[in-house]
């Protein structure tokens, strides 16, 4: 399918300053405190990204990639690990990277999984939080922008790995 323009539903104008005020919240709350921030691949690329730049306090990166099987637009619950964590982040205060939770199934397993390798802290940080079809109890502790449903692309998230480039968030009527 060819999602020719969309409408935009969040700007990159819109997006930059929720990322702004995501780093500044973020910076606020560890001050010197060293952070890992563990991006979850590919989707997030590009908030991690920004969202690095504008964290005062030490940062550090590293990547996880989880693939969830189902449709192209809705997650089955099966998450498969491509990538694990290359850093040790036993002791450490971490914030998992995400651009986006929908059922939050990704999230759910991943946040488990880490917290048996006994970080300091986790905490979890989402561009969007999308509420409307929520399956599992999962909250991000930073939140960019919510939504209801709907599904998006641009800005990192894709609809079959295209569209990842463009700088706004679109809605993709026709799915
Ligand atoms: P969850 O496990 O259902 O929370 O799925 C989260 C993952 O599904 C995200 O990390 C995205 O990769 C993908 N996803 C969910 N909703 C959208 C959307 O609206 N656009 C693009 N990808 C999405
Ligand atoms: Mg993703």
């Amino acid at each position: 399918m060819v999602a020719t323009p969309h409408k935009i539903l969040f700007s990159r104008e819109q997006i930059a300053a929720e990322v702004n005020r995501l780093g500044q919240e973020i910076s606020q709350d560890y001050g010197d405190r060293e952070i890992i921030l563990i991006g979850v691949l590919k989707g997030s690329f590009l908030f991690i990204a920004d969202l690095i730049r504008e964290i005062d306090s030490p940062a550090v990166v590293d990547f996880v990639r989880l693939a969830s099987y189902g449709s192209d637009t809705q997650s089955s619950g099966i998450i498969e690990f491509r990538k694990e964590l290359e850093m040790p982040i036993r002791d450490r205060d971490c914030i998992i990277v995400e651009d986006i939770i929908d059922s939050g199934y990704t999230l759910e397993c991943l946040y488990h999984k880490l917290l048996l390798q006994q970080p300091r802290s986790l905490k979890i940080c989402t561009l969007i939080d999308k509420r409307g079809r929520r399956e599992v109890a999962i909250d991000a502790d930073y939140v960019g922008i919510r939504m209801e449903d709907g599904f998006i692309i641009g800005y990192g998230l894709d609809q079959d790995e295209r569209y990842r480039n463009l700088p706004d968030i679109h809605l993709v009527e026709d799915v």
